[in-house]
């Protein structure tokens, strides 16, 4: 499974990025707003930290207008992936720039009906917002998993991109039913690399080196010399 991380903070993909694992980058425009810069700075920057798909939304509403701003983003850089809102125009949208081979990200998808349209269309990516549906009393992941089984039946090329991940649950539950992609926000990242256990078995095999002495380490244990 590919991990996108889902922000539009350079100090956090630059953090992330340092791991080696991140594919991408997820932004919309809320987490851009947050960020208070340029808009094409910022999605100049995050291109230049991260060698993957890095997704920029439009914000026109119809067709004509989201086709024009995705001709330009996707002129910013190559590895620009234009996120377009699941609408009736985004799709009609979708449907030209695909055929331009513009990569796209279909965003605010809440069924798996509005998933196979994106990918009737072209779409590259199709987000599925799955804390979003949680919110109001439904199982998110479940709308994943139907997605990912309707895009089996078929073949279809679209990538499934679990997005609106409130939890390391959710990420392993994507990855579990086979998602291609879940683009993770910073805190839940971060909280994938812990476990109690590493850190306590951890603390352990380092106590247990630091008194082993120099028949076993072939130095010095630190504080011995004292
Ligand atoms: O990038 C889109 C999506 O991941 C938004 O998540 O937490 O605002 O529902 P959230």
């Amino acid at each position: 499974m590919k991990i996108f991380l889902d922000t539009a903070n350079i100090d956090e993909i630059r953090e992330a990025a340092k791991t080696g694992i991140l594919d991408g980058v997820t932004t919309n425009p809320s987490l851009i707003a947050k960020e208070g810069r340029a808009f094409e700075d910022v999605i100049n920057e995050i291109c230049s930290l991260v060698d993957g798909p890095i997704s920029a939304e439009v914000v026109s509403t119809e067709a004509e207008g989201m086709v024009a701003e995705a001709r330009h983003l996707a002129g910013i850089h190559e590895n620009i992936v234009v996120k377009v809102p699941l609408t009736r125009d985004g799709i009609e949208a979708v449907s030209v720039v695909s055929q331009e081979g513009i990569q796209t990200n279909v965003t605010l998808c809440f069924s798996p009906l509005q998933a196979v349209l994106a990918a009737k269309a072209g779409a590259t990516m199709i987000s599925p917002f799955a804390g979003r549906l949680d919110d109001i009393g439904h199982d998110g992941m479940e709308i994943c998993a139907e997605i990912v089984e309707i895009y089996e039946n078929y073949g279809y090329a679209t990538e499934v991109l679990a997005a609106s991940i409130r939890s390391p649950k959710h990420v392993l539950d994507a990855a579990l039913m086979g998602c291609d992609i879940a683009t993770i926000p910073t805190r839940v990242f971060n909280s994938m690399f812990k476990h109690p256990l590493t850190d306590r078995g951890l603390a352990a095999f380092l106590a247990d080196w630091e008194n082993a002495g120099d028949a076993v380490t072939g130095a010095v244990p630190a504080g011995a010399a004292d």
